[in-house]
């Protein structure tokens, strides 16, 4: 299974990936976590990144596309992977149609996070996450164990520096504008399923499976 994630920031696309990834053995590229990575590493290629993540605009094309060209070289990605971040716009979706092309592959389904805007800040600036693994929480729906701790580690648990009101308005700007065209692009191959992001995550969870069936 070759699969896309997409839709607007806190549609609970990072909370979906792990279980299909774990159930289907699928490598999970995600660009937001790779680039976050970066970041924190301080790399070339975070501090390119960095200035554009934090005032929610996307980073270039180029980036991203060479990230994604490079992981998907990788030997757990041949058998499947879900994409989650990535194409955001109509050219990372061209470049990634010809990368494939080039491996003899394509994608075989778009689940569309299809949720209202209004919905978003609450789930945006409540979320927490476990920067090494990815894991997220949220205070409110989905709270860890201990407050502030990761379940799993012990570790603690951080807010995303672009997790606020303010920045979330110039990621949704930038999704409208940028990202909708690419559900477009892949509704006209007729690939694309529509998912009730709105619903708790595991009537979300059950959507997916119906889908990639
Ligand atoms: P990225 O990391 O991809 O962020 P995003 O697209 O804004 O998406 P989020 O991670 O915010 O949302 P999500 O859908 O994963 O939500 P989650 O499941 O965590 O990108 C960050 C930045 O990197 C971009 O702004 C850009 O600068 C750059 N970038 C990345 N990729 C790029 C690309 N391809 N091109 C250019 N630039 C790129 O859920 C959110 C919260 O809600 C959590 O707390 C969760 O617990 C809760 N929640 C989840 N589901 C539910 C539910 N069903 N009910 C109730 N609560 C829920
Ligand atoms: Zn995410």
């Amino acid at each position: 299974r070759r699969l896309i994630f997409i839709g607007p920031p806190g549609s609970g696309k990072g909370t979906q990936s792990p279980f299909l990834k774990d159930e289907y053995c699928l490598c999970n590229l995600a660009t937001g976590d790779m680039l976050r990575a970066a970041v924190a590493a301080k790399t070339p290629l975070g501090l390119k990144a960095k200035e554009a993540m934090d005032k929610g605009k996307l980073v270039s094309d180029e980036l991203v596309i060479g990230i994604i060209d490079e992981a998907m070289k990788r030997p757990s990605c041949q058998k499947g992977f879900i994409l989650d971040g990535f194409p955001r716009t109509v050219t990372q979706a061209e470049k990634l149609d010809q990368m494939l092309e080039k491996r003899g592959t394509k994608i075989d389904k778009v689940l569309n996070f299809a949720i209202d805007d209004a919905l978003l800040e609450e789930r945006i600036t409540g979320r927490l996450i476990h920067p090494s693994s990815g894991r997220t929480y949220h205070s409110k729906f989905a709270p860890p164990k201990v407050p502030g701790i990761d379940d799993v580690t012990g570790e603690p648990l951080i807010q995303r520096k672009d997790d606020t009101a303010a920045v979330l308005k110039s990621r949704l700007e930038a999704f409208h504008k940028q990202t909708e065209p690419v559900i477009d692009y892949y509704s006209k191959k007729g690939i694309v399923t529509n998912l009730h992001a709105e619903k708790p995550p595991k009537e979300v969870r059950e959507e997916i499976e119906k889908a990639i069936k």
